[in-house]
Parts: structure tokens; C-alpha cells; sequence
């Protein structure tokens, strides 16, 4: 942090118990070339509520980098092991397995990932209005963190930063076909970033500056590294808008993106001129709001070893995914 920095807008910490297990957040997604029928995702709506229940999950849409209609269900649960007790006491394992799948009309993926504590930061405001696993926390930090708002403080966030460079020079994808189903592993050290916006209470010349200066900014950057990512490091990304649970649109985004490694998101954030523009429309246009600012912006960032991800692709277009990073 740079020498007497402070911050020019407050953000809060997602807090959890010392010690406490990776927390499990599973995307379940369908896809198809069209418009997906409404339906798309009732199997898994329907699984849901089994015991051991996800403690909170979201539905969101967007159209892929291959114009697909996209959705997905976004659940987490506080541990691995109520995961798999939801997995085979709603059903979950045995539809995932029936032969049927692979020849839906749809294509389907779930990509799982449980980041450990130490490898995984949540940043929000206000205090009282977490999101992601913001909503699984323990606690809110006790004051605003005095780590934001300047490069590299989503490392200084980070626990497991303080010893580990958490890098990834190799960066190999590893793709496994069998018949439509597909595997991707994408090895040591990729990062995920979901990187939320609600502009659901903001009013005048907020609201009008967000959606009409700030938002194009951050299309385009989505769409370049939705579209031209790879070079730089991106393995996939998804721009998309938060539905209400039954199919209407929220005032709510995100984008959800895979990067190589922590360094390669940091280097497209702090030098890219697509975050640049984003973030220089924000801070020069909405941060000088303070407090008074009702945009609420969030993220979470989260470095994972190995044993932490699953990627899986059934009846799906080969870029979907890290299947497009991974190459045939
Ligand atoms: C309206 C949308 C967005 C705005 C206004 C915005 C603005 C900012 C600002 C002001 C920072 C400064 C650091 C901080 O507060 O900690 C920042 C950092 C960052 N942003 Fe964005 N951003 C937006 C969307 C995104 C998206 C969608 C992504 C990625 C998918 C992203 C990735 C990052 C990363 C990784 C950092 C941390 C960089 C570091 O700590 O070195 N941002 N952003």
C-alpha cells in the first residue's frame, strides 16, 4: 500500500472462522443456440432444497462468446462435504450421470470450485448488504479495510500472499473427451474473479452517469476479454445480468472470469486500457460520491490449487468454458 494511502470510498471484508473448510460454490449452466426454453434449469431448481440445501444461490443469463443463450445457477455451500451429501440426497449425482444428458437439446457444464480461506478475499459495501460468499461469512470485518482502492491490494487481501507468489508460469489446460462429456483441469494457480455491480438504489445523475458512462466501459472490457482474453491470460469470461429467480432481469451484473494466474488479472486491471477505462470513468465520475454513493460494487478473488477445481462439459460447443482455453 502505498505510504499514508487512504482510500477515497469505504469497502468490507467478508470475515470466516479460523480454520474454517473451503467454501464450495458449484455453477450449474445450460446453454443452447437459440433462446433457451424457460424450463432449461427447473432439474436443478427442483434439487435445490434437499438437505444439506445451499446456503445461498443466484440465477443469471448472458449470451456467450459463441452468441449461445447461457444460464446459470450459482450455489454455495459452507463445505465440500455438504456438497456431496446435497449431490447424492437431492439426486444430483445420478441425473448428472444418466445417459440422457448427453443427448439433450441442451448443453450443460458445472464448474466447482472451493477456494481454501487463505487463498480466497471478499470485498463489499455497504456493511450490511454482503454478496457471493459474503453471505456464507461469519462476520463483517469490524471497519472498512484500509486495503483497497490501489493496485495490487486484492493480493494484500489475500492471506496465503504473504508467503506465496501464488504464480503460474506453466498455465496448461488439460482436456479430457469422453464421447459428449468433457473434462478440463486446468492445473495450479488459476484465478476466478466474480466482480459484481448493483445500481438497484441509485437515482439522477448517479444512475445516469453509471449506466451511461461507467456501464459501456465495462461491456467493452468484458467483451474483450470474453473475446481476445487469451493472449493476456484470460481463460474465460462471462458478462452476466443477475435474474430474479424466475426469469426476470435484476439491476444486477457481473462478470466471472478464469485468469492463468492472480499476476495476469493484476496486470489486466492495472495496465489493460479496458479496465483502465472503467475504472478512470469511476473514480474521476462516481468515487468522489464517498459515502453518498449508492452504486454498490463486489468482488470476489480466489487463487486455486489443484485439488480445488472441477470443470465439466456435457453436449456443449467447444468454447465453452476453459474448453475454449484448452483447445480441442
Ligand atoms: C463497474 C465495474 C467496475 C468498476 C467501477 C471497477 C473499478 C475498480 C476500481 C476503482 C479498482 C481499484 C481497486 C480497489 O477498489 O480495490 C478496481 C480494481 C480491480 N478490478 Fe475493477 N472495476 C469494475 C469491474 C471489474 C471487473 C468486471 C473485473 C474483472 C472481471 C475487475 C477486476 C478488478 C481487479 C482484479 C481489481 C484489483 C486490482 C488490484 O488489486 O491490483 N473489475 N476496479
Amino acid at each position: 500500500m502505498p505510504a499514508g494511502f487512504e482510500a477515497p470510498y469505504p469497502a468490507w471484508m467478508a470475515r470466516f472462522d479460523e480454520g474454517a473448510a473451503p467454501l464450495v460454490m458449484a455453477y450449474f449452466g445450460v446453454q443452447h443456440p437459440g433462446s433457451l426454453p424457460p424450463e432449461a434449469l427447473a432439474p436443478i431448481k427442483a434439487m435445490l432444497p434437499a438437505h444439506p440445501a445451499p446456503r445461498h444461490w443466484i440465477e443469471a443469463q448472458c449470451r456467450d462468446g459463441a452468441g449461445y443463450d447461457t444460464r446459470i445457477i450459482i450455489a454455495y455451500w459452507q463445505d465440500a462435504k455438504s456438497f456431496t451429501a446435497w449431490r447424492q440426497a437431492g439426486g444430483f449425482d445420478a441425473w448428472w450421470a444418466e445417459p440422457a444428458r448427453e443427448t439433450e437439446p441442451v448443453g450443460r457444464f458445472m464448474e466447482v470450485v472451493a477456494p481454501p480461506m487463505e487463498r480466497l478475499e471478499v470485498v463489499y459495501s455497504p456493511p450490511h448488504l454482503p454478496e457471493g460468499a459474503g453471505n456464507l461469512q461469519s462476520r463483517v470485518s469490524a471497519c472498512p479495510v484500509a486495503e483497497h482502492a490501489y493496485w495490487g491490494s486484492a493480493r494484500d487481501r489475500i492471506p496465503a500472499s504473504q508467503t506465496d507468489p501464488l504464480d503460474n508460469s506453466a498455465g496448461t489446460l488439460v482436456l479430457t473427451r469422453n464421447g459428449a462429456r468433457v473434462r478440463v483441469e486446468p492445473g495450479r494457480n488459476v484465478c476466478m474473479i466474480r466482480s459484481g455491480q448493483d445500481w438497484s438504489d441509485t437515482t439522477g445523475e448517479e444512475r445516469a452517469t453509471y449506466l451511461g458512462r461507467v456501464r459501456p466501459k465495462l461491456v467493452d472490457g468484458m467483451t474483450y476479454l470474453r473475446d481476445e482474453g487469451l493472449p493476456i491470460g484470460c481463460f474465460s469470461c462471462r458478462f452476466m445480468q443477475v435474474l430474479d429467480g424466475v426469469g426476470a432481469a435484476t439491476e444486477k451484473t457481473f462478470g466471472h472470469a478464469y485468469f492463468r494466474s492472480l499476476g495476469a488479472l493484476e496486470h489486466w486491471a492495472e495496465h489493460h486500457p479496458t479496465h483502465l477505462a472503467i475504472f478512470g470513468t469511476f473514480m474521476h465520475e462516481m468515487a468522489p460520491l464517498g459515502d453518498a454513493m449508492q452504486l454498490r460494487l463486489w468482488h470476489e478473488v480466489m487463487v486455486l490449487p489443484p485439488e480445488s477445481q472441477s470443470f465439466e462439459y456435457v453436449n456443449c460447443h467447444d468454447r465453452t468454458g476453459l474448453m475454449g482455453a484448452a483447445g480441442p
